[in-house]
């Protein structure tokens, strides 16, 4: 084990440090903290999938200014059923290359353990059955699914080994399994399989060819016109119904409330339905109550009132996001 850097790097290879490295990365893994993980594509920035606050860490320390969904890691196709609703194409893809680097979108099962913040709202979610003996050990300890982005900083290129990982997220992780190079050193195919359509969302790992083979059509690419706008169809991105008017310092008459911090307008009061992303004013806790608080207000008012959210940190994608659910329709 190197102990010079800043979060230990355990040698996989060597069979002591790997019974040590699974053991540290498991409870670092419950106690909400991030892991850099081995896959056969890419390093992977990995966090317990069920946590939102540990899905906010990983926003944090990858500097997103955005929230964009994650995918989510899996020991295999069984465990697909909790999450989401396999459909027979879907399967299909599964039976021919998991494990292995394809991520399939599928329908979300609206009551999963998933948190809200992975899927940053939608209604799909990105799935994968990593390749990688040490992935696939880590999943099968932990015993759930496993969040994983690639394990580099926002605008810098995916990180292929351990001491990319090191260099770029040291100070972020508890520690990084070191499994050497990664096998492909290039991100997985991702196919959006919903709504009937098979769209290649992201060319990768594996060659379009092979994926069209087996389901027995063409992937449509996410690049054609009249897809992009398509009501309903893959939506990049949550947008409430309600209308959100934001830096609320009041509450009007109608308004639901998305509240930050210890101190509410004077309207507050028991007719105003309220959602409070951190009474303690947490950035990483507002991220991970952010989503499931618009969709509880957007079930039940035409009109939300969001009291100002500080910029730094996570705020920065916060108000991202909100800016853009209260852009005029049609959104970007
Ligand atoms: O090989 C890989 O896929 C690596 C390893 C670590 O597994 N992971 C990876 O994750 O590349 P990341 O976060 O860098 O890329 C995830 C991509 C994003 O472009 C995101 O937009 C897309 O997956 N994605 C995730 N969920 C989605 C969804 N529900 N609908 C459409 N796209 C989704
Ligand atoms: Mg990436």
């Amino acid at each position: 084990m190197c102990s010079a850097l800043l979060s230990p790097i355990f040698d996989m290879s060597d069979r002591r440090e790997r019974i040590a490295g699974l053991d540290t990365a498991v409870a670092a893994l419950r106690a909400g903290k991030l892991v850099g993980m081995p896959t056969e594509t890419v390093y992977g920035l990995a966090a317990d999938a069920a946590d939102g606050q540990a899905i906010a860490r990983i926003f944090a320390a990858k500097g997103r200014p955005r929230f964009n969904p994650l995918i989510v890691h899996l020991g295999g196709l069984a465990d697909v059923e909790k999450i989401a609703a396999i459909t027979p194409e879907a399967r299909r893809l599964g039976e021919a290359f998991w494990p292995g680097p394809l991520t399939i979108v599928m329908a979300k099962h609206p009551d999963t353990t998933i948190t809200e913040l992975v899927t940053t709202g939608l209604d799909t979610i990105a799935l994968r059955v990593p390749a990688h003996p040490v992935a696939g050990d880590l999943l099968r300890a932990f015993g759930g699914p496993i969040a994983a982005p690639s394990a580099n900083r926002s605008g810098h290129v995916s990180a292929t080994r351990a001491s990319h990982v090191a260099v770029d997220l040291g100070e972020d992780v508890a520690c990084i399994l070191d499994a050497g190079p990664s096998q492909l050193g290039i991100e997985s195919t991702i196919v959006g399989l919903a709504e009937g359509e098979a769209i290649l969302l992201r060319p990768g790992g594996l060659a379009r060819q092979a994926i069209e083979d087996v389901l027995g059509r063409k992937l449509r690419s996410p690049a054609e016109p009249s897809k992009v706008t398509a009501p309903g169809m893959l939506a990049s991105h949550y947008a409430p119904k309600a209308a959100l008017r934001l830096n609320a310092t009041n509450v009007e008459p109608g308004e639901a409330l998305i509240a930050f911090g210890p101190r509410l307008p004077a309207e507050a009061g028991s007719n105003v339905m309220v959602r409070n992303l951190s009474k303690s004013a947490d950035l990483a806790e507002a991220a991970s109550n952010l989503f499931s608080a618009l969709r509880d207000l957007d079930r039940h008012a035409t009109a939300i009132a969001v009291m100002p959210i500080p910029e730094d940190g996570l705020g920065e994608a916060i108000n991202d996001r909100l800016e853009r659910a209260a852009a005029p329709r049609p959104r970007r």
